[in-house]
């Protein structure tokens, strides 16, 4: 990428070289994504999205007592400790040590998942989310809150992974930056309303520092594509979601602004299922 070093833009790059910027670029940011969007996101609360959709109202994951969850590229894990609130049972997987560091630490106060060793910590778990280090049949639920989709450059492979390791008739719900918004700038105010890229064009964005090396990078699915991967797993989709911006909600998180939010969407949440017999292979 010599031609592109210290650049921002649109660039072919392979998927093992995204999973490496990724992991390194979450490690280095997620102190100050946290300071800023950690009160936001609160302690332990279920936050699907810029825009505020709570999961404590939305209830997309329908009942979760008892459930054996897996929550995808958690981040600090603030999902996986309300759906612990809950009387769920989660595990978050994340690609970044320093992001799940952050939910080590949060978790310690409240001590949500005790277990007989004392190991709160066990159900935090270093994954890359295309690769599940996790048997057939492990989980009754998967969920996801921006976590890996966006920015994995083979997100089939992570649909894969997640219909494999849920039981037969086991739901995923998955936030993502909704499909649109790739066709725009990533900016909140009037500038973000202009057409500047073509929606249909796959190449991913890309960061790359001084030296050539690839350091951040987001992959953009049209919504067919979205869908494609979720039936090419063997998910039957339930219902798709594409919150609003609610009234008094005056936050902006990057590009997601009131401004954009009340004119265009920002998220999609695709809900799905599996059947409740596997297909014989
Ligand atoms: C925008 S954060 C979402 C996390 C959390 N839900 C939140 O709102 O803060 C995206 C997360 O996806 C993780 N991620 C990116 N690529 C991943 C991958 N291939 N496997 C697992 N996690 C990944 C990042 O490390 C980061 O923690």
């Amino acid at each position: 990428m010599s031609d592109f070093a210290g650049a921002a833009g649109f660039h072919t790059v392979p998927a093992a070289a995204t999973i490496r910027a990724n992991r390194s670029w979450w490690d280095q940011e997620a102190p100050d994504y946290l300071a800023e969007h950690g009160e936001f996101l609160g302690h332990d609360r279920f936050i699907w999205c810029p825009e505020g959709l709570d999961e404590a109202e939305a209830r997309l994951l329908g009942p979760v007592v008892g459930r054996r969850v897996l929550e995808v590229g958690a981040g600090a894990a603030q999902c996986s400790r309300w759906l612990s609130t809950q009387g769920a049972q989660p595990v978050a997987i994340d690609l970044s040590v320093a992001m799940l560091r952050q939910g080590r630490a949060a978790n310690a106060p409240i001590d949500p998942w005790p277990t007989p060793t004392g190991a709160d910590q066990a159900r935090l778990i270093q994954a890359d989310a295309c690769r599940l280090p996790f048997a057939d049949n492990s989980f009754d639920l998967a969920c996801s809150a921006y976590g890996a989709v966006p920015f994995v450059a083979e997100p089939a492979l992570i649909m894969a992974e997640v219909a494999r390791v849920l039981r037969p008739g086991g739901r995923w719900v998955c936030s993502v930056t909704h499909p649109l918004r790739w066709a725009l700038p990533d900016e909140p105010g009037p500038e973000g309303l202009t057409v500047s890229h073509s929606y249909f064009d796959r190449t991913p964005y890309v960061e790359v520092d001084d030296a050539g090396r690839l350091t951040y990078a987001e992959h953009h699915r049209t919504l067919q594509d979205r869908v494609a991967d979720l039936v090419g797993a063997g998910f039957r989709i339930t219902q798709l979601v594409e919150p609003t911006w609610p009234e008094g909600h005056e936050q902006p998180w990057g590009g997601w602004s009131p401004l954009r939010g009340r004119l265009i969407p920002g998220t999609l949440i695709m809900c799905a299922e599996l059947d409740q017999a596997r297909p014989s292979t």
